[in-house]
């Protein structure tokens, strides 16, 4: 049963994790909480491929068909929000093969606020973890609800983070849980792997992608520097107000932003600290 439950409470510290086999852990505050949360009480729940039932796609559905945002001028449907079933959840961003899925929720004050998907998969022998699919409720964003999300998806045994995504707050997000800031991303590790550890995914939106960006192809004069062409042409308005408070703050290395394209982000995981005996 890898079920994982982590308790969060209102103010910074105490967190406690709650585990099925009745095992309690503190967690150090810094590493699961925000200071600037609000909420009373957060839940946050990682859920393996193979416990993710019907019930729980549907419930992640509504909260992304709700919250996910418009499609833009260029797609099938302009002004319509982006809606999503929890068959067509499954189908699209979770593995055909259950055992490499995985997905974690955050449940705050009683409300599903947060929900993403993450695939893992073999390449050249390191372990990818992939996020597929990231969502915040509108009304809990900015409380740092995405960044610990991604943090609770995070394992010792993953070498390799990446997500591709039109709305530069979840490139912070993952950039912060994968990597400690996007400034600290090395785009050199992206120029060199993510072609062959895209092309080996098993979830189709992700292997079909095309690399874009001057990182890729130096005659590129779209001003993206680190993306992929996915033909998902979501309305970029709140991501682009997003890149430039982003921008304010962070020397934005991902560029900008053309229609159809979202950033691309492959991490190498941290080094994780060995006890000297
Ligand atoms: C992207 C999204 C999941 C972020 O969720 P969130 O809970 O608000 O994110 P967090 O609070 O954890 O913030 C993560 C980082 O992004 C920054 N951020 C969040 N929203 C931002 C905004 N609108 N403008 C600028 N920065 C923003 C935060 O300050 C934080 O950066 P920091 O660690 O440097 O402080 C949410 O905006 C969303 O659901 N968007 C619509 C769906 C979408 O585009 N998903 C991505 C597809 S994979």
């Amino acid at each position: 049963m890898e079920t994982q439950h982590v308790l969060v409470s209102a103010k910074a510290a105490p967190c406690e994790k709650f585990i099925p086999e009745p095992s309690t852990a503190t967690i150090d505050a810094a590493g699961n909480s925000r200071e600037r949360s609000l909420f009373k009480k957060q839940l946050y729940e990682t859920f393996s491929g193979n416990q993710i039932t019907d019930s729980i796609l549907n419930e992640a559905a509504k909260l992304f068909s709700e919250n996910y945002g418009t499609w833009g001028d260029h797609s099938h449907n302009p002004g319509k929000p982006v809606k999503v079933s929890g068959h067509r959840l499954r189908k699209q961003y979770l593995p055909d093969d259950p055992s490499a899925g995985l997905h974690a929720r955050v449940i705050a004050d009683g409300v599903l606020a947060g929900s993403a998907f993450a695939c893992r998969w073999k390449c050249a022998g390191k372990r990818i973890c992939w996020i597929t699919q990231l969502v915040v409720d509108k009304a809990y964003r900015e409380r740092g609800l995405a960044i610990n999300l991604l943090r609770s998806l995070r394992s010792d045994a993953d070498d390799v983070y990446g997500i591709a995504s039109s709305h530069p707050a979840a490139c912070l997000a993952a950039a912060g849980a994968f990597a400690s800031s996007i400034e600290k991303v090395s785009l050199d590790y992206a120029g060199e792997n993510a072609g062959e550890i895209i092309k080996a995914s098993p979830i189709p939106y992700i292997r079909e992608a095309s690399l874009c960006g001057s990182l890729f192809d130096s005659k590129d004069t779209t001003g993206l520097v680190c993306g992929v062409d996915t033909r998902f042409f979501v309305n970029h308005k709140e991501p682009l107000e997003a890149l430039k408070s982003a921008r304010e703050t962070w020397d934005w290395p991902l560029g900008d932003l053309p229609e159809g394209h979202e950033y691309l982000l492959v991490m190498p995981a941290r080094q994780r600290r060995t006890k000297s005996v």
